[in-house]
């Protein structure tokens, strides 16, 4: 069976309770439910990762390689900050797909650039929970053309 790789960046373990108005109501608890249950619909099981550090993410894409035909990461803050994960992204060259709940281009100018997004194949943003949805969707397609 199809595997992927689901990471969760920092701070979306408060999903649900976190400025609601961006991000909505919806745990992260309850949207990893919703995604394991579409992705074995589609025929893909999940590993899901959520980390507020910036290293533990690194190692995880690392260790990512052989074990998962796609990524599929929400970078969250590291989105804008982080030269490492991109990197991570780039030396696994893992198929991957970036997802945003909100989208990144019309909040603050801080959030309109993304390190991430020029070593994922496509980035999905501003969609709330169905970012995810998209998401997987699109790592499944890449993960089955890219084998
Ligand atoms: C986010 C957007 C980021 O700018 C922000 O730092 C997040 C969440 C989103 O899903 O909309 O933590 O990645």
């Amino acid at each position: 069976m199809l595997k992927i790789l689901v990471i969760h960046g920092p701070n979306l373990n408060l999903l649900g309770k976190r400025e609601p108005g961006i991000y909505g109501a919806t745990t992260i608890d309850e949207i990893n439910k919703k995604l394991r249950q579409y992705a074995k619909e589609k025929g893909a099981s999940l590993e899901i990762f959520q980390s507020n550090h910036e290293g533990e993410i690194v190692d995880k894409i690392g260790s990512a390689k052989k074990k998962f035909g796609a990524l599929l990461i929400n970078p969250a803050a590291y989105t804008h900050t982080s030269v490492a994960i991109r990197d991570a992204i780039a030396a696994t060259a893992i198929p991957a797909v970036e997802v945003h709940l909100s989208n990144i281009y019309s909040r603050e100018d801080f959030r309109h650039t993304s390190l991430t997004a020029p070593v994922v194949k496509g980035q999905i943003s501003g969609f709330g929970i169905d970012s995810y949805m998209y998401g997987i969707d699109a790592a499944i397609k890449i993960a089955l053309t890219s084998q």
